[in-house]
């Protein structure tokens, strides 16, 4: 156990989990679980910095991110916390932001491209810092592997920005350099074939849909414009239903490719040919969903000690960090349990 090099990775609580989370951060978690020591934090803090609107439903939005964690098939024994649950972050965040300047912050390109939809003049301290305290998330760990999607390259790379200048500021060697790994599909785009699948555009397959919802939102789908008749011969390559075939389910590739360019198939079966594929992959999934769904209590159970775990890991790292930054102050008595 110990010496299992350790991950630390997480999502926002603002509602269901999707397929873009699968193929871009989930699927590696779980394909790494039992190789590494397992960190998975629910960042309900972070909803503050760009859905103020949205606050009442964190917890059940918690959740339901913790079932969809269990469902994909996370084992409850992995380490899962809520992060405003453990004040060590705050307060790791704080220090490191004597570390950032403020045009680094406003060069990171995800949060650039996030500002835009708020529009510039409204952005907050805590949106731009957020970055920063994301880094504290990660390194109060000492996390060695980060699995993300794509948008989250840019606070890696800061937070490796902060490994190296707190130890040359403060000449500790106590964070390691966390190396980010990212899916095979870094950027799944929705149901719509235009945007990246994202909840606020709706373009979602949810783990926690059914699947005649399922089936509905793929029957929905644009599929080769070129192809005006059914007797016409389709071109895989310019179809989206076809991407999405080489995605979840690549075996079947030449099949329905063959039969498409032959006009064997029409693009309405092959719609609901898929559907019926994806159901089949996430019919366990959402068995397993379901079962803690129904039991809130064993969920609330898991977070509720791996809080706890996270809490002892993250306070050992925050007391070499007030060594090393001389803010230890042991004549208060700090470290005698006053903290
Ligand atoms: N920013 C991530 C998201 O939007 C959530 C997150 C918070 C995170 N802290 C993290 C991810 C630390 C990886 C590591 O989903």
């Amino acid at each position: 156990m110990q010496n299992k090099k350790r991950i630390l990775t997480g999502d926002r609580p603002t509602g269901q989990l999707h397929l873009g989370h699968y193929v871009g951060t989930l699927k590696n978690r779980v394909r790494l679980q039992d190789e590494y020591d397992c960190f998975f934090i629910i960042a309900d803090l972070q909803v503050f910095t760009d859905h103020l609107k949205n606050y009442d439903s964190i917890e059940s939005n918690v959740f339901e991110v913790m079932c969809d964690y269990l469902g994909v098939g996370l084992k409850p024994e992995n380490t899962f916390f809520v992060q405003s649950q453990v004040p060590e972050l705050a307060e790791l965040a704080m220090y490191f932001s004597f570390l950032v300047t403020l045009a680094r912050l406003q060069r990171n390109p995800t949060v650039k491209d996030e500002a835009k939809t708020y529009g510039a003049t409204s952005i907050i301290y805590g949106f731009l810092g957020y970055p920063i305290s994301q880094a504290a998330d990660i390194l109060a760990f000492k996390a060695d592997l980060i699995p993300v999607g794509q948008d989250q390259l840019p606070h890696i790379e800061q937070t490796r920005e902060i490994v190296r200048s707190f130890n040359q500021v403060f000449g500790k060697e106590i964070f390691v350099l966390p190396e980010p790994l990212v899916g095979e599909v870094p950027i799944l785009v929705g149901t719509d074939g235009t945007n990246k699948m994202s909840k606020s555009l709706d373009n979602y397959v949810a783990f926690a849909h059914s699947s005649e919802k399922t089936e509905r939102r793929i029957l929905n789908m644009v599929t080769d414009c070129k192809r005006a008749y059914r007797k016409d011969p389709g071109h895989p390559n310019e179809c989206f239903v076809f991407k999405y075939w080489s995605i979840f389910a690549p075996t079947d590739t030449p099949i329905v490719r063959q039969e498409c360019e032959t006009a064997v198939r029409g693009c309405k079966e092959c719609k609901a040919q898929l559907a019926r594929k994806l159901n089949e992959h996430l019919a366990e999934i959402r068995e397993r969903r379901r079962h803690y769904v129904s039991q809130p209590d064993l969920v609330w159970d898991i977070l509720s000690t791996g809080t706890k775990q996270a809490r002892m890991v993250a306070g050992e790292t925050l007391t070499e960090v007030r060594e090393a930054m001389k803010i230890s102050f042991p004549k208060l008595g700090a470290s005698k349990g006053g903290r």
